[in-house]
């Protein structure tokens, strides 16, 4: 067979074609006017300052401070659990691998019609396509309704994967066994028509972020430069970002800006890069280039150590992302959709290690009611709406026998079902919960046409009645 007519030549043919209409649709009709698809270089050429009064960079794109170190390290297979952990993981050394999901069924078959027939009725939540951290909007739709008005709209899809799409991805080898394969924490699904533009931060978990359509840039920086970029420091738990405005850069703000050592990657379809816990980062997309991506949060075990010893038979053989354990997830119907809740393990080591910082060996309700107020502090309104109540909490979850105290091995019994319980009444939500303001999805559909059946059926009853 002539090699020209293999699928996947087939399927580049396609996309080159379609690449081609795609780009003389976009190009400028008048000088300057409309901003076409050009190649967008990455990473910024370095110009140094004309004006010796003026630092390079001042006022411009994050990352025209000044040249980068280098491109981030590549694989073009993935790597094994244990070397992955040994190279990368333990030294919180980021890397990129090439076409790491090429032959998944997302790469392959994700188009926006298949989206919407297979996935449309699941719910997502959205953001701006300019992340704000202090003024974010999230909400919840249906991803059909997304589908429809993405192209014209400011939104940006940053979700819990629905578990039904998890079977599209493949779980990578790096995470298929070890301590790996029991602290999945999240996966994320992120869907725009591009033009998308993170702050500069970290997140708590590590995170492997492939893409499966489009092309996103990413800029990568050592935590030890976290004090120059003014990030945040984390609560307790979580992440932290920095008050840099990434689009224009104050350098009389921020005059160590300059001093930011980075690298580098683009990423396009089928690649993943990995970002250790507390690696600082901030990732762009370019306008009319849609991109689709999924990420895997995982976190290590508590000690920090990994033990490979469930890797002794292990084949490595493909197999989809549904076959995982995941700690939180999202299905169609689910009240919540549990994101940036965080790690469940993490919190139950918490819990135990409270017993000695207050030093008891029983916590009774008072205690344990002290302890989830210092974690998660709240808003009254928050309060409200999570119904936060911990009497109700320590004694139907935790302690139902009614002994009126904890001790560390009856938290070491608690389910991770019943420690997710917690902390979803503990903890506030990441976007809208069913039904409430701000949600547009499935509940709040079947809400108005329950409501307007009910008008029709009134009206039909008052007809009837003046009738007779
Ligand atoms: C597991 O770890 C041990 C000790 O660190 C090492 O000798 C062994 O090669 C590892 N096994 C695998 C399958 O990586
Ligand atoms: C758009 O994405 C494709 C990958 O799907 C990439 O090859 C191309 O360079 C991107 N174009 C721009 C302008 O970023
Ligand atoms: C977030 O939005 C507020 C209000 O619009 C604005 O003042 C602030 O500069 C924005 N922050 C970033 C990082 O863009
Ligand atoms: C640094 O961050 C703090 C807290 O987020 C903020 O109040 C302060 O204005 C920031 N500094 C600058 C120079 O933006
Ligand atoms: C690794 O995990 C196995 C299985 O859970 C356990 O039997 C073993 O003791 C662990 N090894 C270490 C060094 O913790
Ligand atoms: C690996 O296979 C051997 C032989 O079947 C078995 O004895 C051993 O328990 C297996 N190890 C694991 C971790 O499943």
């Amino acid at each position: 067979m002539s090699k020209l007519f293999c699928p996947r030549a087939y399927f580049l043919l396609l996309s080159l074609v379609q690449n081609f209409l795609v780009f003389t649709a976009f190009l400028p009709s008048s000088e300057g006017h409309s901003q076409g698809l050009q190649e967008i270089v990455f990473p910024p050429q370095f110009l140094p300052s004309e004006d010796p009064s003026i630092l390079a960079g001042h006022l411009k794109m994050f990352g025209l401070q000044r040249p980068p170190n280098g491109p981030v390290v590549e694989y073009n297979s993935v790597l094994k659990p244990q070397e992955f952990w040994d190279k990368h993981v333990s030294m919180l050394k980021p890397l990129v691998f090439r076409q790491a999901i090429a032959n998944s069924p997302a790469r392959l078959k994700w188009s926006d019609q298949y989206l919407k027939e297979k996935y449309g009725d699941l719910d997502v939540l959205t953001e701006l396509k300019t992340e704000n951290r202090t003024h974010g909007v999230t909400s919840r739709m249906l991803l059909g309704d997304f589908i429809d008005v993405y192209g014209k709209e400011n939104l940006y899809v940053v979700t819990v994967l629905p578990d039904p799409m998890r079977k599209d991805l493949p779980l990578l080898p790096c995470l298929m066994c070890g301590t790996f394969k029991d602290f999945l924490h999240e996966l994320n699904f992120w869907m725009s028509s591009g033009g998308t533009r993170s702050v500069i931060h970290f997140d708590a978990d590590h995170n492997i972020h492939c893409l499966v359509a489009g092309r996103k840039d990413f800029v990568m920086i050592h935590p030890d430069f976290a004090p120059v970029l003014n990030v945040t420091k984390p609560p307790q738990f979580g992440s932290g970002y920095s008050s840099i405005d990434p689009d224009m850069v104050d350098l009389n703000l921020y005059p160590d800006a300059s001093k930011v050592e980075w690298t580098y990657s683009t990423l396009g379809p089928g690649d993943c890069i990995f970002i250790p816990s507390g690696y600082i980062h901030q990732v762009r997309s370019y306008k009319g280039n849609r991109t689709i991506s999924a990420t895997m949060l995982f976190t290590v075990s508590l000690d920090n150590t990994f033990n490979n010893s469930s890797c002794e038979n292990e084949t490595y053989e493909y197999r989809p992302l549904s076959e995982a354990q995941v700690h939180w997830t999202y299905n169609k119907g689910d009240k919540t959709i549990d994101m940036g809740y965080q790690n469940v393990e993490k919190f139950r080591q918490y819990f135990l290690s409270s017993f000695d910082s207050l030093q008891v060996d029983r916590l009774t309700e008072r205690k344990f009611s002290e302890l989830i107020e210092d974690i998660f502090t709240l808003d009254e309104e928050t309060m409200e709406l999570i119904q936060r109540d911990t009497h109700e909490i320590f004694h139907t979850l935790l302690d139902p026998d009614g002994k009126g105290f904890l001790t560390r091995d009856d938290i070491r019994a608690l389910s991770q079902e019943t420690l997710k319980t917690i902390v979803r009444h503990c903890e506030e939500p990441h976007g809208p919960v069913a039904g409430a303001p701000g949600d547009r999805g499935a509940a709040y559909k079947l809400k108005i046409q329950t409501e307007a059946k009910q008008d029709k059926y009134k009206e039909q009853r008052k007809e009837d009645r003046d009738e007779l």
